[in-house]
């Protein structure tokens, strides 16, 4: 066991319409986040799962996974890569840290370690990603103003697996210069540093919408069986 587990669950997840943030809504027994954790938490190649959680969270406490030895929870910030950044202040620098949004319940022990092998083999960061399927439009407006050549279209997933201590620069940099920094990956490009592209599943899904929830519920029941 050598890696670390960054899970940014700071957010307040408006877009769900909940009464709690859709971290803590239920996919069956346990909410997403206890979800997502356990996957991290039963991979044998991970030691240590860090949470971030928003400043005034009153339920992380009342789960049961609050009580795993395994588990350190740190404050996170307004934005995600303020929640990221503080997760990484708490890491070690030298270590490669796999940031995992706790929303990505669907996630699979295979493509953690599709990604951790990956990055061990090229000693360069990396992160889960999958190719654009459909026909992609520039918008201009409510018009198409072009279509977009979707051979070299990916869609960013997490984990995104960097060196702990390069990534809380280069996203402490970027945030400086005033770069949009929407994941792990943008931080890295900022400073040039090289991202490895690994074909992850495509019911990785973040939960975002109402209608979210029962997708992931059936991800993870066909997975089961
Ligand atoms: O809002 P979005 O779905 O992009 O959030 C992705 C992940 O980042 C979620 O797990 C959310 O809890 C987390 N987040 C955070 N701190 C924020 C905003 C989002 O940890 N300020």
């Amino acid at each position: 066991k050598q890696y670390t587990a960054l899970l940014p669950a700071a957010g307040i997840g408006s877009r769900m319409q909940a009464s709690v943030p859709k971290q803590y809504l239920c996919l069956g027994e346990l909410t997403i986040l206890e979800t997502t954790a356990k996957v991290f938490l039963s991979h044998p190649a991970i030691m240590q799962v860090l949470i971030v959680l928003h400043p005034e969270d009153k339920w992380f406490s009342q789960l049961s996974l609050a009580k795993d030895s395994r588990i350190q929870t740190v404050t996170g910030g307004d934005e995600r890569a303020d929640s990221v950044l503080a997760g990484l202040q708490a890491s070690n620098p030298n270590e490669w840290v796999l940031v995992h949004d706790a929303a990505r319940p669907c996630i699979t022990q295979s493509d953690i370690s599709k990604l951790i092998s990956s990055v061990e083999k090229q000693q360069c960061g990396g992160i889960l990603a999958t190719q654009v399927r459909d026909t992609m439009k520039r918008g201009a407006k409510d018009k198409v103003a072009e279509t977009v050549s979707r051979e070299q279209l990916w869609h960013a997933l997490t984990p995104q697996m960097f060196k702990a201590g390069e990534l809380k620069e280069n996203i402490q940099n970027a945030l400086l210069s005033g770069a949009a920094i929407t994941d792990e990956a943008s931080a890295m490009e900022w400073a040039s540093s090289p991202v490895s592209l690994v074909t992850g599943r495509s019911d990785n899904i973040k939960v975002t919408c109402p209608e979210d929830l029962a997708l992931a519920k059936w991800f993870i029941s066909q997975q089961k069986s």
